[in-house]
């Protein structure tokens, strides 16, 4: 949330609080994507930079393809226009979100290989790097793990490496935390780490996405 709006629901919380029921009421017969999917059509209309980049992460996450957000900008063109379009376009590859890069466009999910299964710590974290594009974060225990996305659920920064203190996990950007053991937020945010499906294969992890 903005600074400005912070500051407004301090100095008018009555005003606020019914602002935003009203939000929330006003969507109740849409699903998470379509109401997801109309937030990032608005933040472009507003040009609100901040916004965007926190609910293109959240329609995705709300089952948005990037094929389906890019329709519905082009389908609000009419109210948005080409300058506006072309802004959102900029911020959305400023972001480098890997389901937006033209060889990921449509393709469906596949099984990547991570690492070998060895050199995958009990008890401890394991970071690889550009995996097809991607960094991920293992936690191991036992004969089971998890394997979570490097980006942050909040605006899709890359987590670096650096950003693991034990078993806690930083995002650079604003601060949330996440614990690597569960993957949820312990923090200043709302929102776990996306976890890929993962499977054992000749003694090499694999992961799904
Ligand atoms: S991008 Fe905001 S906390 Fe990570």
């Amino acid at each position: 949330m903005s600074d400005a709006l912070n500051y407004l629901i301090k100095a008018r919380p009555e005003a606020m609080t019914a602002y935003f029921s009203f939000l929330k009421d006003a969507g109740k017969h849409l699903d998470p994507k379509t109401r997801s999917l109309i937030s990032v059509i608005t933040k472009i209309h507003s040009q609100t930079e901040r916004g965007l980049r926190q609910y293109l992460p959240r329609a995705i996450r709300d089952g948005a393809s990037p094929a389906e957000i890019l329709d519905a900008i082009l389908m609000a063109f009419p109210t948005l226009g080409l300058a506006k379009i072309v802004w959102a376009v900029d911020i959305i590859l400023d972001m480098d979100i890997p389901e937006f890069r033209l060889e990921a466009m449509d393709s469906e999910p596949r099984w990547h290989d991570l690492v070998g299964w060895d050199d995958v710590i009990d008890g401890d974290v394991t970071y690889v790097d550009d995996c097809d594009g991607r960094n991920v974060f293992i936690y191991r225990s036992g004969e089971t793990c998890k394997v979570y996305d490097s980006r942050c659920p909040h605006q899709v920064t890359d987590i670096p490496h650096l950003a693991l203190s034990g078993k806690k996990l930083t995002c650079p950007k604003h601060q949330w935390v996440f614990d690597v053991t569960t993957g949820e937020c312990v923090g200043n945010g709302d929102r776990p780490l996306r976890q890929f499906q993962s499977r054992l294969r000749e003694g090499r992890l694999e992961a799904l996405w």
